[in-house]
């Protein structure tokens, strides 16, 4: 059955209380929208339609790169109901199914997301649930005597009994695309939040005897909604674990995981170790057999060779390191390439930053960095050079190779014999 995707994505995002766009926040260094676009995709739509409207012009800005988006604009955002109604559009004369997506909803498994499809075969409606010990301001799966959905009651607008409920609603929907058009013409404001619920076409649908069907989704982690910031720190933890779990499967040694901070999309080879304390970021890619940490923080850009390390108190960013190349402690490494087998001393530091623009350092192969040497970029350091305790290398005075610099600046000292191999 051919399908198109509609991911509501303009809310204010009113609990969050954030300048930034609900869905631009991130959780495992991840905007929440790219979680949700990933899920998407696992669908193989033939058309993937964002509904913005809360700093729209961000949204779209942040996501222009994303291949094959349709953004619409929903001004103002009168609720879910009202949101769907923006894509009328795209979906006018579609035969096909309608999956809707709520854009801060990020955590669904793509095999859940599977199930609920199958689930729907001969559905108008299909909505994904789970159960809650504590169901707070979810809506409510409600059934008739036979266990029919009949409808889904918003939070704030539960009748007597109603509160007694643990079905919840997942806010991710398969709808039979004309099914859903004609019941979007009959919504209407009447309710606590004076707003266009989506959820009423539940209720429309299973009114007109149509099929309507909940799939229940047996991990309730999944379908967690980021209403609050509390939301957001626990779907962190959860999308976390998942990325380290994921890691450890394919054979990192992550000593303490609860105290390790992994963003999702950082690539890992076998047998590197992280000990706690350590910030790894989105992107950062690390070969096999390193050591990292206690207490590194590798940001963006930084790619380590086999058998490197990053050991306590060091920070690398944009941070290119060779084979074997290691730096122990209390360092920062930022815009800098190393050679293979190069050694950082305690202390030392690349200025990257004039001021006003970032500068790149090289530092060749068996370079040796002396205890608290200050790099000032951009500079090049050639192979098997050193530098003493406490060298200052300014700016463009690059350092030949095989060759012993001192000082403040740094002046030469002598040549360097070359390593024996
Ligand atoms: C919604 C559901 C609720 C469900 C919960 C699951 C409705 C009426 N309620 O409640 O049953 O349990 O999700 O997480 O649908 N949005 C727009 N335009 C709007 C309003 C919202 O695009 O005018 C977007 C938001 O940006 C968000 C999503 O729709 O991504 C859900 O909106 P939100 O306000 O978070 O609804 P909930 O109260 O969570
Ligand atoms: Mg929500």
């Amino acid at each position: 059955m051919a399908l198109k995707v509609v991911i509501l994505a303009a809310g204010k995002s009113t609990r969050m209380k954030s300048d930034t766009p609900k869905v631009l926040h991130r959780v495992a260094g991840v905007p929440l929208l790219r979680w949700v676009l990933e899920q998407a995709a696992t669908l193989e739509p033939e058309q993937i339609i964002v509904i913005v409207g809360h700093e729209a012009d961000r949204v779209r800005k942040a996501f222009a790169g994303y291949p094959g988006l349709t953004f619409v604009t929903q001004q103002p955002q009168q609720g879910t109901g009202h949101a769907v109604m923006q894509a009328r559009a795209q979906l006018a004369g579609f035969a096909g199914d309608v999956a809707v997506l709520c854009g801060d909803v990020p955590l669904i498994q793509p095999a859940t997301l599977a199930a609920l499809r199958a689930a729907h075969a001969g559905h108008a409606a299909t909505v994904l649930t789970t159960e809650l010990e504590q169901p707070g301001s979810y809506g409510r799966v409600v059934r008739d005597a036979s266990g029919r959905v009949t409808a889904i009651v918003e939070a704030r607008d539960l009748a007597r009994g109603q509160e007694r409920i643990h079905e919840i609603n997942s806010g991710t929907y398969l709808f039979d695309a004309p099914a859903l058009l004609a019941c979007l013409d009959r919504l209407t404001t009447a309710n606590a939040q004076g707003e266009y619920y989506l959820t009423d076409v539940i209720r429309l649908l299973a009114a007109d005897g149509r099929p309507v069907a909940a799939h229940l989704c047996e991990d309730s982690r999944e379908v967690l909604g980021i209403n609050t910031r509390q939301d957001l720190a626990l779907c962190d933890t959860i999308a976390r674990r998942r990325v380290a779990d994921a890691l450890m499967l394919s054979g990192v040694t992550i000593l303490d995981p609860a105290s390790t901070y992994i963003e999702a999309g950082v690539q890992i080879g076998p047998d590197t170790v992280i000990y706690p304390f350590s910030a790894i970021h989105a992107g950062v890619t690390i070969g096999s057999h390193c050591e990292i940490g206690p207490f590194a923080h590798l940001r963006g850009g930084t790619k380590l060779g086999n058998n490197c390390k990053v050991g306590a108190f060091v920070e690398t960013k944009n941070a290119v390191y060779g084979a074997g190349s290691k730096s122990g402690h209390l360092a920062y490494l930022g815009d800098v390439t190393l050679g293979r087998n190069v050694n950082i001393g305690a202390g030392s530091i690349v200025a990257n930053y004039d001021g006003e623009r970032k500068h790149h350092t090289e530092i060749g192969d068996d370079a040796f960095i002396g205890c608290g040497t200050v790099l000032v970029a951009p500079v090049k350091v050639g192979k098997n050079a050193q530098t003493g305790a406490n060298t200052v290398v300014p700016r463009g005075k690059d350092v030949p190779d095989n060759t012993v610099v001192v000082g403040a600046p740094a002046r030469v000292l002598k040549t360097r014999q070359g390593k024996a191999t």
